[in-house]
């Protein structure tokens, strides 16, 4: 196995949930490795995620990744690029597809196309979701080897995104790795997300909103071993390869719910039965065992329980980082039915 050592990457969508949370796992644990965050600070973007974290190691530009212009000027002299940025709201694709193809789409071409001209290695963030979806009782999990059938306009924009990189490779040799990973939670996540929408809601007195009956089940890994698992890959997979990222996860939405209400004192059923998501995909469920075996990743944060309780502890704490965006995407929801 080779090892890599980037000495000075590029993080695209570096002032979003989980780009930022990569960039402060940069810090903790390789202090010798520049980071230079490229982001365009849309609404989900906030630079308050790494201020403190800006100086000699950490660097800022804002900027937009389908800019060319400017990939020319801050690409040279890097090492990688670990692209986040993205679009990255279901509900939000539904509602407005057209941002999603401009930037998951076009974005990543810009940025493969920019890799390719000064030969610096590539990152792929992307999602389970381009599989589709399982049957609730189907006893497989998503592989590597899984076909293709995203269900909604994200998916399928980040669907098409994983395969420009993929024709990147072969055609041109591009120098990449791509991993696709299930649902995050942890700090800084949007307060439109699941997870962060209902644990504020509480905090504000709004009853939590739970989608269709309640049974689709998503696969909860923490954030940070998201971000090891990409720096894992970064570091030590083989070019031209696609790892599954999953932490065995799997829960019910109904059953988050009640976890959260319970954890904040409130009954189990203090909630709404809300309008489900159109084309809603029932269930995901990763098999992370090629990342497992083959590169030697683990998970920390194997109970979700412990894991949900910070991260509620973190929203009840910050209020001041979450209160600016939540009127505006509650009135969103509302408009919308849910
Ligand atoms: P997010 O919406 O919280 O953050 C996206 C970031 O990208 C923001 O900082 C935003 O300002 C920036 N951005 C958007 N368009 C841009 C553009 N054109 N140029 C530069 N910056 C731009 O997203 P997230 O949940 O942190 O997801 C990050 C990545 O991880 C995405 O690629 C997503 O598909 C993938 N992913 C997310 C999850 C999840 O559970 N959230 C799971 C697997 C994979
Ligand atoms: O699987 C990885 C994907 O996980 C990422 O690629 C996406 O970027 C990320 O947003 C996430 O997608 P989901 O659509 O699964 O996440 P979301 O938080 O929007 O919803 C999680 C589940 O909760 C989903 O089944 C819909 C449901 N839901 C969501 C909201 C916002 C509700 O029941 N009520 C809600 O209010």
């Amino acid at each position: 196995m080779e090892l890599f050592m980037p000495k000075n990457i590029i993080v695209t969508g570096g002032c979003g949930f989980i780009g930022s949370n990569f960039v402060h796992y940069i810090v903790k644990n390789h202090p010798e490795t520049h980071v230079t965050v490229l982001d365009k600070l849309t609404y989900a973007g906030n630079l308050e995620n790494i201020r403190p974290l800006l100086g000699d190691q950490v660097e800022f530009v804002h900027g937009d990744i389908c800019d060319a212009a400017l990939l020319d000027e801050i690409v040279p002299g890097h090492d990688a690029i670990v692209h986040y940025a993205a679009e990255s709201h279901n509900d939000n694709s539904i509602a407005d597809p057209e941002p999603f193809l401009k930037t998951n789409v076009e974005g990543t071409f810009r940025l493969i196309e920019a890799a390719r001209k000064y030969d610096v290695r590539y990152h792929h963030v992307s999602t389970d979701e381009v599989y589709g979806d399982l049957a609730l009782d189907d006893p497989n999990k998503f592989t590597e080897e899984t076909p293709y059938h995203p269900s909604s306009p994200y998916s399928s924009t980040k669907a098409s995104s994983d395969m420009l990189v993929r024709a990147w490779f072969r055609t041109y040799g591009l120098r990449m790795t791509i991993s696709n990973c299930s649902n995050n939670y942890g700090p800084y996540q949007h307060v439109e997300k699941f997870i962060p929408r209902q644990i504020t809601n509480i905090i504000e007195g709004i009853r939590p909103k739970l989608y269709g009956n309640g049974k689709n089940v998503r696969d909860w890994i923490h954030t940070e071993d998201h971000s090891s698992a990409v720096w894992t890959i970064l570091t030590r997979g083989k070019i031209g390869e696609t790892y599954l990222i999953g932490a065995n996860g799997e829960r019910n939405n109904l059953t988050v719910l009640q976890d959260i209400l319970r954890v904040m004192g409130q009954p189990e059923d203090a909630f709404d039965w809300v309008k489900d998501r159109p084309g809603h995909d029932r269930r995901y469920a990763i098999d992370s065992t090629k990342l497992q075996t083959e590169l030697g990743w683990r998970p920390t944060h194997t109970d979700f329980e412990s894991g949900l309780r910070q991260t509620i502890q973190w929203y009840v704490d910050n209020p001041q980082w979450w209160e600016p965006a939540k009127a505006a995407t509650e009135a969103r929801y509302k408009a919308q039915g849910q």
